[in-house]
């Protein structure tokens, strides 16, 4: 059976959704005409976004398509920071919440746009002072607190690249990826509060710096109210509050090329290290600009909480870029959604009056878990809309998120993106898109996804692979240091005009599209990307372990739990602790996320007589499925023994 075949277990849901009259009479988007407009002149659609930015030099030319590179908004000049700060300072909006933030031990911040403004200005002229450069990367690894988008904004206005390595990935993880992008300068913390405890961040800085001779400097930000033991290093290690008190107050902004990057993030593929997805400035913004607007409506009085750590794109587009480049108000939160309690985010939306909620699946399911009656206890009614990213939602979750949060009575924008499309790509416009429960319905206008078979043929209703067939601004330039890679990558299917997402999905009578998960051998943990050959990496690089082959499974709250089946070496005898020690290996290698929720150890693993481990079969082992073809295998017993092995396991 091809990978296409499976699509055609299609969702039978048939509920509808029509927007409510009250949200369509204020809604940003209400002409259904804009779909076919944009369709018509996607160029001039994206550049009517673009002239309502600030440019110090306006482009000449809207898009250069030579697939598969691509330009937008050529000969034009723009700042990132300018555009989220400096335009908003200049208005009433200068003393306007920017950011509401809360930390885990329930220590509060508000900054204005004004405060905004200086720390920015502060930060970028402290990174100056350390020798950084327009081009230069910065590595940036820090807890969810303010400093984290003003380190952002401040390497935006001096034209430094940022990149933001998530703060639960190991040193392993963070060196590689400082190494691959040759950053000049670290900005970490002294730690961060997650469940109660610490993230000792800059110890894990200190590992992962030995070996990344790059590195000549390193901030760290001190997190308030922890006294973590940390050394400092003399010349290479400064505290953040001491190169703000220093800093001059006023840094011109870096007038950078639309092309220009703007930063990089190391996300998950199918084969060999993460690679770091490139986003150029103006496309970017304009893409996370546009989208804020019409998706998410955002109007001068909304408040707007994207629960995304800016460790994953979500977060960069979504709590940073978009909302400040509208000039909303943005909540921000450290730590976890059940710490202090599990109704927090609710506590959050009823004391800062939360009018735009944006979460995940896997939070949504998490909620339901724990009962109706916990957000019953909060005041919501200022929400108006409500988001959901990161992986298909069940329409059970969809259903509970209307009923439960919404009070029934708020559209939800089910929003389908990655880390490479920069900004949303599949969503409804809440006032105009009727919705179905699970359905990511329509793409935002001007882009054109399109489901294709195996042989990259257009199916006009039926399953098969999401592609994208037309370029929009905020995709990404390239893979960092490896355009080749990123035109084998994204590009190598179907042809050099075919972007190929990796997700597979279904086109139904009404093309709405629905979302069906990842066809390659990437796993969606709590709608985070990990890539299989990853986790096989760091479980073989256990002295004991021989092989291994990691498959996803089904998980009720994660949406997929990862399986790991492994063989260990000759000679070496397992015991009751082997299976925990494995799993803590791959936590240190690559991070908490990648740790896998089981590990069967195996006599041996199902091949192909030419020797290639066949990863189908053990998904259907994990799912716990009636096996499929075994035809091909060298030895048919192997498999059959691992799922009685499987079976007693699970018993
Ligand atoms: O499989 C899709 C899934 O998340 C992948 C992208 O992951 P990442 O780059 O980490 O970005 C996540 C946040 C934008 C996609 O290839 N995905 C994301 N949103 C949805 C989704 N799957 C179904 N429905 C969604 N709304």
């Amino acid at each position: 059976m091809s990978q296409a075949d499976g699509f055609d277990a299609l969702l039978q849901e048939d509920r509808v959704f029509e927007p409510p009259a009250e949200f369509a009479a204020q809604a940003n988007a209400n002409d259904p005409g804009i779909y076919e407009e944009a369709d018509r002149d996607h160029e001039g659609f994206w550049a009517k976004f673009a002239s309502e930015l600030e440019w110090s030099r306006p482009w000449d030319t809207v898009c250069e398509w030579t697939p598969p590179t691509v330009k937008w908004f050529l000969g034009g000049q723009i700042n990132a920071s300018v555009n989220c700060v400096d335009r908003h300072v200049r208005t009433a909006r200068r003393n306007k919440a920017a950011l509401i933030w809360e930390g885990e031990p329930g220590d509060r911040r508000t900054l204005t746009y004004w405060d905004l403004y200086q720390d920015v200005n502060r930060f970028a002229n402290a990174l100056r002072d350390l020798g950084v450069e327009k081009g230069d990367r910065v590595a940036v690894y820090l807890p969810m607190t303010p400093e984290l988008p003003i380190t952002l904004l401040a390497c935006a206005r001096i034209g430094a690249v940022h990149s933001v390595v998530f703060a639960g990935f190991s040193a392993e993880s963070l060196r590689d990826r400082i190494n691959d992008m040759q950053a000049k300068v670290v900005v970490t913390g002294d730690g961060g509060y997650r469940r109660g405890g610490v993230i000792p961040l800059k110890q894990i800085t200190d590992d992962a710096l030995d070996g990344a001779p790059s590195v000549e400097s390193v901030v760290v930000m001190h997190r308030e109210g922890l006294d973590a033991d940390i050394s400092m290093q003399d010349g290479r290690d400064h505290w953040y509050h001491d190169l703000m008190a220093k800093a001059a107050p006023r840094c011109d902004p870096q007038p950078m090329d639309s092309e220009d990057l703007l930063f990089t993030l190391y996300t998950s593929g199918t084969t060999g290290k993460p690679k770091g997805i490139a986003h150029a400035t103006g496309g970017y913004l304009v893409g996370t600009y546009a989208t804020s607007k019409w998706v998410f409506d955002l109007k001068e009085e909304d408040v707007f909480f994207c629960t995304a750590d800016i460790g994953w794109v979500t977060g960069h587009s979504y709590l940073v870029y978009g909302p400040l480049a509208n000039g909303a108000t943005c909540v921000m939160y450290e730590g976890a959604p059940d710490t202090p309690h599990r109704g927090r985010f609710w506590e959050m939306v009823e004391r800062y009056g939360v009018t735009v909620f944006y979460t995940a699946p896997t939070a949504i399911r998490a909620f339901m878990k724990w009962g109706t009656d916990i957000p019953a206890k909060f005041d919501m009614s200022t929400l108006r809309l409500l988001g959901t990213v990161g992986e298909p939602i069940n329409p059970e979750a969809w259903m509970w998120y209307h009923a439960n949060i919404g009070g029934a009575r708020v559209p939800i924008v089910d929003t389908w993106w990655q880390t490479e499309t920069g900004a949303i790509c599949v969503a409804p416009l809440p006032g105009l898109v009727a919705l179905k429960p699970g359905s990511a319905t329509r793409p935002f206008p001007g882009i054109k996804p399109m489901v294709v078979n195996e042989q990259g043929e257009e199916v006009k209703v039926g399953g098969g692979y999401l592609v994208m067939k037309r370029p929009w601004p905020s995709m990404l330039r390239t893979i960092y240091g490896d355009h080749e890679r990123y035109v084998k990558t994204y590009f190598g299917r179907w042809g050099p005009d075919v972007y190929v997402t990796g997700d597979g999905a279904k086109i139904d009578d009404d093309g709405y599209l629905w979302l069906l998960g990842r066809v390659d051998d990437v796993l969606n943990v709590s709608g985070h990307r990990v890539g299989t050959m990853e986790v096989e990496s760091a479980l073989v690089d256990h002295p004991d372990v021989a092989e291994a082959a990691v498959v996803g499974k089904p998980h009720e709250i994660k949406g997929q739990g990862i399986a790991a089946f492994v063989t260990l070496k000759e000679g070496v005898t397992p015991h009751d602790g082997t299976i925990g020690v494995l799993k803590q290996h791959v936590v240190t290698k690559i991070g908490a996320i990648a740790r896998p929720d089981e590990i069967v150890l195996a006599a041996d693993l199902p091949k192909t007589r030419s020797g290639k481990i066949m990863r189908r079969l053990l998904r259907d082992v994990a799912e716990g499925k009636a096996l499929g073809d075994v035809t091909t295998l060298a030895d048919p017993t192997v498999v059959a023994k691992l799922r009685d092995q499987y079976a007693d396991k699970e018993g």
